[in-house]
């Protein structure tokens, strides 16, 4: 029997009762690119995402490489480049409904974490406290250098970049960069200290990613097991490979619920179906 015993027949309209009842307490988030493509800003792996572009644009021999760190140290200019067009994107960039809801149900108290791979910010942008935010890969909005890690000035990066110019580090002349995390570099330690809160939450969101990238992955396999897992998602996926405690939406005994479609339209009725509308419409009209 699953953990309650009880079969969850219709979860959708469990998770609704729950959330309008406020007997969710500790939401977490778990976020990913697809809930800013609404804003303009590619994803990653989709057929018109990141890595097609990058891919294409570099002459690469494989759709991840643009963000390897070895390409960055061989190549800097082509992430500078980069850095100029998607930072003037992300600037002009607003957060969308699955940005505002999180810092919608922030402001109501429910919220224990939002863990995102998202380096736009845009949940900052959205009324979510920066206390509560981990930004899992980074930050595009300030710099240092990948090698030592000694912090840099982003004004003063920034400056080099629409210059054409390589910044290099003044202790190990590596090449610095704004610090959105690249593979083959470690996360970032505030990702580890706050990994615990998704051992405590009632209910994990989880919205806009492929869940293909390690270590991120594995925090929905962390939920506890009498805990719900939400996944809005234009596909579904399943978490970490090779743990057992992955997504598992067919069986009415998990308290695991798909709900497929585009983030936006998702959040939208979902906040509908609480009652929440015009309260939601308010707390948007105060980020447009
Ligand atoms: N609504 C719902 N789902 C969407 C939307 C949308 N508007 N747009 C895209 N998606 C879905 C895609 O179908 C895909 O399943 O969101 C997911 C985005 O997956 P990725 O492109 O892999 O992005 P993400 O999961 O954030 O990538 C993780 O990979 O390269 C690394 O560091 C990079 O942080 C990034 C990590």
């Amino acid at each position: 029997m699953g953990n309650d015993g009880e079969p969850h027949k219709n979860k959708y309209e469990e998770i609704i009762n729950l959330l309008k009842t406020n007997q969710l307490k500790n939401i977490t988030f778990i976020t990913g690119a697809g809930i800013s493509t609404a804003a303009g800003i590619p994803d990653f792996r989709s057929s018109n995402g990141l890595f097609a572009q990058t891919q294409k644009k570099y002459n690469l021999s494989n759709p991840a490489q643009f963000f390897q760190i070895g390409l960055f140290y061989s190549h800097p200019e082509y992430f500078y480049d980069f850095c100029k067009n998607v930072e003037k994107q992300i600037n002009s960039c607003k957060p969308t409904k699955a940005h505002l809801f999180q810092g919608f149900l922030c402001q109501k108290g429910l919220v224990r974490r939002i863990f995102t791979q998202n380096v736009d910010g845009l949940e900052i942008k959205a009324g979510c406290p920066k206390e509560l935010c981990t930004f899992a890969h980074g930050r595009i909005d300030v710099a240092g250098c990948p090698e030592c890690l000694r912090d840099y000035d982003i004004e003063e990066l920034k400056k080099k970049i629409y210059n054409d110019e390589i910044a290099y580090c003044e202790k190990c002349k590596k090449p610095i960069k704004p610090k959105v995390v690249f593979y083959g570099e470690y996360l970032p330690q505030s990702y580890f200290d706050s990994f615990a809160d998704i051992t405590k939450t009632d209910c994990a969101i989880i919205m806009g990613t492929s869940l293909e990238v390690y270590p991120f992955n594995r925090l929905p396999c962390n939920v506890p097991n009498d805990s719900w897992r939400v996944l809005i998602n234009l596909v579904k996926v399943s978490g970490a490979f090779f743990t057992t405690n992955r997504l598992k939406f067919d069986n009415e005994y998990k308290k695991d619920c798909f709900i497929q479609g585009y983030t936006d339209d998702v959040i939208q009725k979902i906040v509908d179906d609480c009652g929440w509308t015009n309260e939601f419409n308010e707390y948007c009209s105060k980020f447009k």
